[in-house]
């Protein structure tokens, strides 16, 4: 009997989700669970390991109580996860040596500032397209390696694994029998050469990590295991692998060269297909490995945004201005514009094309007039100027404007911010209907290694539009919102030392 659902996993930054398709692309259910953010000190941000795991798992164990949906009917499970964040377990008990430390984290900025000065930043970007910073696992790694008692004995004695999320979720569902990675995860590692898509001797070395800790490297779109009995009571093939924002891409279904999508989620990121081929950028973003599929790699551009939708949980958790996210949008709307007011949101630094570790959330242009509904908007705002930065960056590596960008993620609900972000791009941006593209291109991926789908040409009749976001308003009023931006942004960078 064939079977009739592709079931994707989405371990994301703040949540855990597993989502369930059918043939034709439809979301048939959804389930969520999200888990504890460890901030132990400022600047430093952890994940539990085994949080990460129970809710992934818990989430894929309620598709089956939320549907009628049997185990037995899923073709094939893919696998699409916060990228870079960091986790090292013992390789026979299975155990985390230490917590999880999150793309966010910033507690190697400084190692990373001594790289810099001693003259590697050309020789990395040449390597693995990345720009040194504490963003990727390389110093995290290194880090865990360095401060965790009897680590490093370990890991020489091959006694540890390391991995992305991908790795360690794969590892737990398939009982510690199927220790891999795909090229698109390996890529944000900064120990991965993006030409010769193999880990890289030289890199190891300088940050003394032993290749045999590190995880067989795939294809993002092939059959890498099943999934252990006792799980599901049926094995499952776990036959898809991609970031998620390469996932974002392949969901978007942008496969063709030049096509780009943002994804509004915990941060923002925009990532432009640049074919088979690494483009290098002048005007610091970052060069990655979109996915390879029956043996074609195709590469990216991204700019990385680290605090995006973020700033609107810190509005809510921090400053408990809403009960809820989703409210952002009528608190900004009471008022008619910012008032003056300005937010950088570098609540964990500026990412792209800043690379300010040491840069930190910024409010300015406060008078007595000022209300919470101006920062509301200033905060929407915030995210799509940061957007905004990185379209400028792309748009002089292509040496051509942009012409339209599609979107996706949770904050593109947010109808206020589509349009001031269409309004300071001076070009159309086109909400799709299904916004779960990560997830989607996760399942794409895992469907077309079981022959679930045939091709990506019988993909891309899935794809529609919910909306475009045509701009309104003019060039010169966008320059003087963008002139204010930028004095915002000096103010925020360079803050701690
Ligand atoms: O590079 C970090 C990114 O993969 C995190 O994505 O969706 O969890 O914010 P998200």
């Amino acid at each position: 009997m064939s079977k009739n659902f592709i079931l994707a996993l989405d371990q994301g930054t703040t949540s855990s989700r597993a989502i369930l398709f059918d043939h034709s692309g439809k979301n048939i259910t959804t389930t969520q669970q999200d888990f504890k953010q460890l901030f132990p000190k400022p600047g430093w941000v952890e994940h539990n390991p085994k949080d990460i795991w129970d809710s992934q798992i818990q989430s894929a164990l309620n598709i089956n109580k939320q549907t009628n949906v049997e185990f037995k009917d899923i073709a094939g499970i893919g696998i699409t996860n916060q990228r870079e964040t960091t986790v090292v377990w013992d390789r026979e008990t299975g155990d985390p040596i230490y917590n999880a430390i999150v793309w966010q984290d910033r507690r190697t900025a400084k190692y990373c500032d001594s790289l810099k000065q001693k003259g590697f930043l050309d020789k990395i970007k040449k390597k693995t397209g990345l720009i040194i910073d504490a963003y990727f696992s390389a110093t995290k790694l290194k880090w865990i390696l360095d401060n965790v008692d009897g680590a490093r004995d370990k890991a020489k004695s091959n006694k540890l694994c390391f991995g992305t999320v991908d790795t360690w979720l794969i590892w737990k569902l398939t009982n510690g029998t199927v220790f891999v990675t795909d090229v698109s995860n390996a890529s944000r590692t900064m120990l991965f050469n993006i030409k010769t898509l193999s880990w890289d001797d030289e890199l190891l070395e300088l940050f003394d990590i032993p290749k045999s800790i590190l995880p067989d490297v795939k294809q993002s779109s092939e059959v890498y295991g099943f999934t252990d009995e006792s799980i599901f009571n049926v094995k499952i093939p776990i036959a898809g692998i991609a970031g998620d924002q390469q996932a974002a891409l392949f969901g978007q279904l942008c496969t063709e060269k030049g096509m780009v999508k943002n994804t509004y989620g915990t941060g923002c990121f925009l990532l432009m297909n640049t074919g088979e081929k690494p483009v290098y950028s002048n005007n610091n973003l970052l060069t990655t490995i979109a996915w390879t599929i029956n043996g074609k790699t195709n590469y990216a551009l991204e700019g990385s945004v680290f605090v995006g939708g973020a700033v609107v949980q810190w509005i809510r958790d921090g400053l408990n201005l809403i009960d809820d996210a989703a409210e952002i949008e009528e608190l900004a709307n009471k008022v008619e514009d910012n008032g003056g007011v300005y937010f950088v949101p570098a609540l964990t630094g500026l990412g792209a094309p800043y690379w300010d570790s040491y840069a930190r959330g910024t409010i300015v242009g406060i008078t007595r007039g000022s209300n919470k509904s101006h920062l509301a908007r200033a905060a929407i705002e915030g995210i799509a100027y940061q957007v905004y930065d990185i379209v400028k960056a792309m748009e002089a590596d292509a040496n051509a404007k942009g012409t339209e960008l599609r979107v996706d993620g949770g904050a593109t609900a947010n109808n206020l911010l589509l349009q001031f972000q269409a309004n300071i791009f001076q070009f159309p941006v086109i909400r799709p209907n299904f916004l779960e593209t990560t997830a989607l291109g996760a399942a794409y991926l895992a469907g077309l290694a079981v022959g679930f789908w045939d091709s990506v040409e019988d993909l891309k009749n899935q794809w529609s539009v919910d909306k475009v976001f045509e701009p309104n308003i003019e060039e010169v009023e966008v320059m003087s919102l963008i002139n204010q931006w930028h004095k915002a942004v000096s103010r925020s960078k360079n803050w701690i030392e």
